[in-house]
């Protein structure tokens, strides 16, 4: 299994070099993006399912409006996207998830979230409230078959949302392109409030703007009266929690590993059916791995909430070991990153699993972690940090 690669396990902690290597901008504290929010807007833009030629953004207005996306870049004018569908521009709304299209591959694009209320909206008659906009916000797109890629991981934030801002300083100094989020970011859902509070406004103030997140679902993500509006927040691939797509050197299979409980505990009330989402995403898994794009790329990585190992004996993570493992280890998946324990840990290939199980910290100050991943055609590394900083885990895969 695996044997053109060779695993290292570095234990012993060295001093990092290498992160430098990688041509991707960091994200400096001067790069986040203002923090203060403009009259009119509820949530400044963040970016969602960023790719070469494509990106959402998704912003919140006060009140019911008709809003848009200007865009452009050096040596093209400004450019307008709005939602539209059947004829119509979406309007008297306030979320919106304005996809902007044929976007050049690795090029740097300015754009900014404009807005005008409806005060009236009458069959006959439309009456606008002032023009407004938000400043500025910039991002670039990933260069098609990069040779590198960076990314931040962070799992089990649990409605902290001082956490995020503590745990991405640790990594400021260093390149990302994307933050992962891992699952379980909230305890459960109740409203949008939540969302904005607890995730949206501490991420547009730090990098969301500049840089797209991904909302991996946890189980967490799976309770509370709002948990069925919550995938209205974010823009996924196909509109399924479960995707994956190449960027860098790295093919990466996001996974949906559902409740930890079995479906028909009395605390689901009978309403939920895991077995069948994880059971659904083996299918699909097991036609990825046979498509070129997986085989050939350096790496192959999945990034599922609940983790198929070192999870105890909980009905989810047998059964995600029973649905994926078999396809894992058939398939030279080459790392598996996790949360959902609290309990953080780097366990590298045994006679379980024949791939590296990376499991990210707690929801606790003193037990949070952040993994910062780069990686070249050559070599992926990986390292995750305490809340206070301290390195306590490190991978290296080497082709
Ligand atoms: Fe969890």
């Amino acid at each position: 299994m695996n044997n053109r690669r060779n695993f290292l396990k570095q234990v012993s902690l060295l001093s990092v070099t290498a992160v430098a290597a990688n041509a991707t901008t960091p994200l400096l504290a001067k790069d986040f993006g203002n923090s203060s929010q403009k009259p009119g807007f509820a949530v400044s833009p963040y970016l969602q399912h960023l790719t070469p030629t494509s990106v959402y953004v998704m912003f919140i207005t006060d009140s019911a409006a008709y809003s848009w996306i200007e865009y452009e870049s050096e040596g093209v004018d400004k450019q307008i996207a709005y939602m539209e569908e059947d004829g119509l521009h979406a309007a008297y709304i306030k979320l919106n998830k304005i996809q902007i299209v044929n976007l050049q591959p690795g090029k740097t694009y300015r754009y900014r979230a404009c807005s005008k209320a409806i005060t009236l909206f009458d069959p006959y008659k439309l009456e606008y409230g002032e023009e407004i906009q938000t400043e500025w916000y910039s991002f670039t797109t990933p260069a098609t078959n990069a040779s590198q890629v960076s990314c931040v991981i962070l799992n089990d934030v649990h409605d902290s949302p001082t956490a995020f801002e503590s745990l991405l300083s640790l990594v400021d100094n260093r390149p990302y392109e994307f933050v992962m989020l891992n699952g379980d970011t909230f305890d459960y859902q109740t409203d949008e409030q939540q969302i904005i509070d607890h995730l949206l406004a501490p991420c547009t103030q730090l990098f969301a703007g500049q840089k797209s997140f991904i909302m991996v679902r946890g189980n967490h993500e799976t309770r509370g009266k709002f948990r069925r509006e919550f995938k209205n927040y974010f823009a996924f691939p196909d509109d399924r929690y479960h995707f994956s797509y190449k960027q860098g050197p790295i093919y990466w299979v996001v996974l949906d590993t559902g409740e930890d409980k079995p479906d028909d505990h009395p605390v689901y009330g009978g309403i939920v059916d895991f077995d069948a989402v994880r059971e659904r995403q083996g299918k699909w898994l097991s036609a990825i791995v046979n498509t070129d794009e997986y085989k050939e790329a350096a790496y192959r990585i999945v990034i599922m909430h609940i983790p198929p190992f070192h999870s105890g004996e909980w009905h989810g993570p047998m059964h995600c070991r029973e649905v994926f493992d078999p396809i894992f280890r058939a398939n030279n998946v080459d790392l598996v990153i996790s949360g959902h324990t609290h309990r953080h840990g780097v366990h590298p290939p045994d006679a379980d699993h024949p791939y590296p199980v990376v499991i990210g910290g707690g929801s606790k100050d003193g037990s949070r972690t952040v993994i910062h991943l780069e990686a070249n055609e050559t070599r992926l590394h990986l390292e995750m940090l305490l809340d206070d900083g301290k390195k306590v885990g490190e991978y290296t895969l080497t082709v």
